[in-house]
């Protein structure tokens, strides 16, 4: 039996979860295996309502789970960044999900962009630092004189606004946001992504890094890396800067198994994953905190131009569901559901419309559901 916090979030984050629920319950049952759900309400309209975003009482609840189980948050009547910052970004923060685990694989029978490459050419991983970079929230925009009262600090996640009793010249307006990389948050996921390639029989890991211009942060960053591949010899290594690694992503996809990236550099090349993919309802991605709560979840954001059409691409949550039953142990759970939705993306007949189909949400899901073996 396992606890699972639920938080399906705004727009199309709980009809995604519906079908991610639902195929999960059925794969577990199958597997004599029970889950607890936990539901959570956090996201656009309980903060509307209550005002309450993600209190401290829920994180502590949440770090007594077995994993957490997310849509999407996000909603045009907030102000960007409120609910990212204090619900996603704290919860990831405050858990110690330092590693961003996504999968970027192209399942047979789905098209993507790459007309040149197949289901052979694009299935790798990258492995992304979570919690450091230039993510930290250290930054400013300070002299701002379009708005003239208003001088803003930003510290770490919170924002504080000093009123400003004086015009502010414009040539003075400055900005600035600091990265950091610390050896600890290096050491542990470039060791992460090393140990999942040997999990995962793999042969090889390639890191990012911008060490040729950013050499302050990067070399640290590079140096780890040579010191860990040393105790893996027979992992091989190879390294990219981020300007030629996106390059590659297009042409030579088939070059990568895994790959360890800084933050910012992580954020960007998963998104050309997602592409590359088949777009972003196929992808699925977890923030993992080995020693404590992970969280997984699809890849995209709340779709608010989706919102209760059912026609979003549940894949990605649902294949989020199978790294979660991977994460606890369960083997067998995941590799069921990845059989059933590549055997249901491989015939091709239900399928959502992002992907070239005419399928509802809860079609696919249930589909997905009758292939499970
Ligand atoms: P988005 O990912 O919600 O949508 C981008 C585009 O992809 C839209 O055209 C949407 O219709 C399409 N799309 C997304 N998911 C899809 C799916 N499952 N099936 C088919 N099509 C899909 O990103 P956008 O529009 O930039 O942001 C919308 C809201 O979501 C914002 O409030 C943003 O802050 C939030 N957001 C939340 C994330 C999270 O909760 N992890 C991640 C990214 C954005
Ligand atoms: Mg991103």
């Amino acid at each position: 039996m396992y606890n699972i916090a639920l938080i399906p979030g705004d727009g199309i984050g709980p009809e995604v979860i519906e079908e991610g629920v639902k195929v999960l319950e059925s794969a577990c049952h199958v597997h004599n295996i029970g889950i607890n759900w936990h539901k959570y309400p956090f996201g656009s309209e309980y903060y509307l309502q209550k005002g309450v975003l993600l209190p401290d009482s829920a994180l502590s609840e949440l770090r007594e789970m077995d994993a957490i189980y997310f849509g999407a948050i996000g909603d045009p009547k907030i102000k960007p960044g409120i609910l990212e910052s204090e619900i996603l970004l704290k919860m990831r923060f405050a858990l110690d999900q330092y590693i961003n685990l996504r999968p970027v694989k192209l399942y047979p029978g789905i098209s993507g962009p790459l007309k040149y490459k197949d289901s052979s050419d694009i299935d790798f991983y990258v492995v992304r630092e979570n919690t450091e970079d230039f993510y930290i929230g250290i930054g400013g925009h300070f002299k701002d004189s379009r708005y003239q009262e208003k001088h803003f600090l930003k510290r770490g996640l919170y924002q504080m606004d000093i009123q400003l009793d004086f015009q502010l010249p414009e040539q003075e307006e400055t900005g600035y946001q600091l990265g950091i990389l610390t050896r600890k948050g290096s050491e542990r996921i470039i060791k992460y992504a090393f140990d999942f390639a040997q999990k995962k029989n793999l042969s090889k890991v390639s890191t990012v890094d911008k060490a040729n211009v950013l050499s302050g942060m990067y070399h640290l960053w590079r140096d780890i890396f040579k010191d860990t591949a040393a105790h893996y010899p027979d992992i091989k290594t190879d390294y990219y800067y981020i300007d030629a690694m996106t390059m590659f992503f297009v042409s030579q996809p088939e070059k990568f198994e895994v790959i360890v990236s800084p933050n910012m550099f992580g954020d960007i090349i998963t998104d050309l994953g997602a592409t590359i993919q088949g777009g972003i309802g196929m992808a699925a991605g977890a923030n993992i905190n080995p020693e404590g709560v992970s969280m997984f979840e699809p890849i995209h954001g709340s779709a608010p131009d989706l919102k209760g059409k059912y026609v979003a691409n549940p894949v990605g949550t649902i294949l989020a569901g199978a790294m979660m039953m991977e994460h606890l142990g369960e083997q067998d759970v995941a590799l069921s559901i990845d059989q059933a939705v590549e055997t249901v993306l491989r015939y091709g007949r239900v399928r959502t419309v992002d992907i070239g189909g005419n399928s509802s949400t809860k079609a696919v899901g249930s589909e997905i559901v009758k292939q499970l073996i």
